[in-house]
């Protein structure tokens, strides 16, 4: 059914869709009754798939991925819909416009998306009051980018502002050094960069705080960063945002449709290749996210036994729709129990063992 109406959905602009889209999930996931409802057809139940990880207990291992709920205005909505957890923002310590529109493109024929949001959203000020006002059913980490007006050399103090603001009220934080759409960001993935951000970001909170990385980042700055990642004794590593690469496209004209990250399939290899390589390097010692091109269970599961305790996924569920996360989740239950795993810690990482 999803697949007729998402014909139908598919002929609107992707922003508008999206806009959409997520005022009909807030709007029905907003009385408690219809939000239980959801919850107990959607929601992870399954005791296999709970784990704790960095002290925070998730009921299942599938997230929403950062993008999707800029400002945290669906706090209440990601659990009923079957997902374990939601990562919000991206937020900066200054609100802003992002770029302008359009900035968002289907690549249907890709199983893909490209966008260049450029970090629209209502800043760190704001998503503060909603996160005290607003309770959760399910864990909620935030993300954290850079104002665009802020040069790169103040980029230190911007990060701080908006993880003293957040952390405090966030189940984990990401420091985004990796979104393609704001000018000079992925430079701050040099370690020189990078290090005195994150230091001064867990210096305002005690929230456990990860970094999330660049699929186009070379074999020897990802294991730059996975080194600094234990050094810092830092939580995790988000791995990974969309890729600037357009190899392999059979959209038709893509190049027309301007620069930004692209996501979803073509971005799949490359992410799940990073993964491997960030657990052969950090084993246990960081908890690995793994997020790009995540579509079917299949993918899931190998992220799992690949060394990713937790999953996310955005344009998995802009294809796939309101079942998507229950798809996933179920099929993993299923894999662990097939596997004889008690629990998804044993699998995760099995297959390098
Ligand atoms: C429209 C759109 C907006 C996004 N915005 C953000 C963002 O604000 N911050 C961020 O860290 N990642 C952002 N992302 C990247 C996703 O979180 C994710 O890393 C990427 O899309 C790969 O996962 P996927 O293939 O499941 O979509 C965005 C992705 C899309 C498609």
């Amino acid at each position: 059914m999803y697949r007729a109406l998402s014909k139908i959905l598919f002929l609107v602009p992707p922003e508008r869709i999206h806009t959409w889209v997520f005022a009909f999930l807030r709007a029905v996931t907003a009385p408690g009754p219809m939000r239980r409802a959801l919850a107990r057809w959607l929601a992870p139940h399954d005791p296999v798939l709970e784990s704790t990880v960095f002290g925070v207990r998730f009921p299942g291992p599938l997230g929403l991925a950062a993008g999707f709920d800029k400002d945290g205005t669906g706090l209440n909505t990601w659990g009923a819909l079957g997902f374990g957890y939601a990562e919000i923002g991206t937020v900066t310590a200054a609100a802003q416009p992002g770029n302008p529109k359009p900035r968002m493109f289907r690549l249907a024929d890709d199983h893909a998306l490209l966008n260049r949001m450029g970090f629209n959203n209502h800043g760190a000020g704001e998503l503060a009051l909603r996160l005290t006002r607003h309770t959760s059913e399910v864990p909620i980490g935030v993300n954290i980018g850079k104002t665009k007006v802020t040069p790169v050399e103040h980029a230190v103090t911007d990060y701080a502002e908006s993880a003293g603001l957040v952390g405090p009220l966030a189940a984990f934080l990401v420091v985004n050094v990796s979104s393609p759409n704001t000018p000079g960001l992925r430079d701050l993935q040099a370690v020189a960069s990078l290090r005195p951000i994150l230091v001064a970001v867990r210096a305002q909170t005690t929230t456990p705080v990860l970094v999330k990385i660049a699929p186009d980042l070379s074999d020897s700055d990802i294991d730059e960063i996975a080194d600094l990642a234990v050094e810092l004794g830092l939580d995790g590593i988000v791995a990974t945002n969309t890729t600037v690469s357009r190899a392999g496209l059979v959209t038709p004209d893509v190049d027309d449709l301007g620069p930004g990250g692209i996501s979803g399939r073509p971005v799949a290899q490359r992410s799940a290749e990073v993964l491997r390589r960030l657990y052969r390097k950090v084993g246990d010692r960081q908890v690995l996210i793994s997020v790009g091109g995540i579509d079917t269970v299949d993918d899931a599961w190998d992220r799992i036994t690949s060394g990713a305790s937790l999953l996310q996924g955005y344009t998995g569920f802009v294809y796939g729709g309101g079942l998507w996360a229950k798809h996933i989740h179920d099929g993993l239950a299923h894999r662990l129990r097939e596997g004889g795993f008690a629990s998804l810690a044993d699998a995760v990482g099995s297959a390098n063992r």
